[in-house]
């Protein structure tokens, strides 16, 4: 059977660095309980000037390059966000045209920070079917310009940023299963109520700021400690992969209690388990191609390694994939 295998890997963060103590100065906080409670030191914050559609595209250029393909070789690009540059055209379709890959198709997927392996799981259904080649999948985020810059409980906890991955046909290795899944009970625990068709911008849409983003944080860190693992473990059965195989676990980067809980249920070692969180906090769909690729950077990603990619998000959605690395290289 026709495999699909990621061939390339690239990222981008903003240049500026808000720290704890930066925070600390704008709300009711401490670098203490934010070290504490989270695990996240500093985030990087998108200039004003700058949509994700810039962060996106700065990603995609070095995964190209990395995977040695030209804007032109790609057939289908997928920006997973929930920050959009606009409501509608979809920002895949601004970054399409700054890559100038008029060959590709273009559309942007929507299931919070699982977003980003949803669209590889997209990603490896066309390319397994015969349809597409190359897929260009990308998790690209500027959370800070939905943030409640008042409200200590989610202001602390998120960051900008994108990441990118090429996913090519191979014929063996690559994705040995992916597997989703969404609980839109759990819809009003995470969300920006304004700004769509429910409660359209007015003045009192802005003046109860309902375009930031709401979380009920409790709610969804007990989502999360309960799915990461299950979600782990349950892509691993259907791939035939016992977690005593497993090389490298790369976990959303939410909050450090959470990855523990989840590499605690696959019994991996600190060493086996990808975490930049403390660098760049919480960066939505951005935040596993962004550790795949600086894990890939430094040296632990080798071919015929085991890799787990597993994340939660808002829907409420989760999302789990295991891949022999195998890079074509
Ligand atoms: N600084 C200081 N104190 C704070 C802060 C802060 N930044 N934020 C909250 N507190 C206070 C609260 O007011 C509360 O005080 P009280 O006891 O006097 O009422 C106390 O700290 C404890 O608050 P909790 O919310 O119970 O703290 P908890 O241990 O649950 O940690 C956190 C909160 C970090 C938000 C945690 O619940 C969490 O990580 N949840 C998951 C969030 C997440 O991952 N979201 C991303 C989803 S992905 C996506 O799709 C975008």
């Amino acid at each position: 059977m026709r495999k699909a295998t990621i061939t390339g890997l690239g990222k981008y963060l903003p240049d500026r660095v808000m720290t704890n103590h930066d925070l600390e100065k704008i709300v009711d906080t401490t670098d203490e309980w934010i070290k504490t409670r989270t695990g996240i030191e500093k985030r990087r914050i998108a200039a004003d000037d700058q949509a994700t559609s810039d962060l996106a595209y700065e990603a995609a250029k070095e995964a190209l390059a990395d995977a040695d393909l030209k804007a032109e070789d790609l057939d289908l690009i997928i920006v997973a966000t929930i920050t959009p540059d606009m409501m509608f055209p979809a920002t895949s379709c601004i970054v399409q045209e700054k890559l100038e890959a008029k060959n590709a198709a273009a559309f942007d997927l929507g299931a919070g920070c699982s977003g980003f392996i949803y669209g590889l799981s997209t990603a490896v259904n066309f390319v397994e079917s015969g349809m597409y080649e190359n897929v260009l999948v990308i998790g690209a985020e500027v959370l800070s310009k939905i943030l409640d810059w008042e409200d200590r409980g989610t202001c602390v906890l998120f960051g900008d940023g994108a990441g990118a991955a090429v996913v090519s046909a191979a014929e063996e290795g690559g994705f040995l299963a992916t597997d989703l899944g969404a609980d839109g009970s759990g819809a009003d625990t995470l969300y920006q109520p304004a700004g769509g068709s429910r409660t359209p911008a007015s003045h009192e849409s802005i003046d109860n700021k309902g375009h930031f983003l709401k979380m009920e944080g409790t709610s969804v860190f007990k989502f999360a400690v309960k799915t990461m693992g299950k979600a782990s473990l349950k892509v691993l059965k259907k791939a035939g992969v016992k977690k005593e195989e497993v090389n490298l676990l790369v976990p959303h980067q939410a909050n450090t209690r959470i990855i523990d809980a989840a590499a605690k249920r696959l019994k991996l070692d600190d060493d086996q388990v990808y975490v930049n969180l403390p660098e760049y906090g919480n960066t939505s769909a951005a935040s596993v191609p962004i550790a795949l690729a600086e894990a890939k950077e430094k040296g632990l990603v080798n071919n015929g390694d085991k890799i787990v990619l597993v994340a939660f998000g808002a829907g409420l959605t989760w999302a789990s994939a295991v891949l022999e690395w195998n890079d074509l290289k």
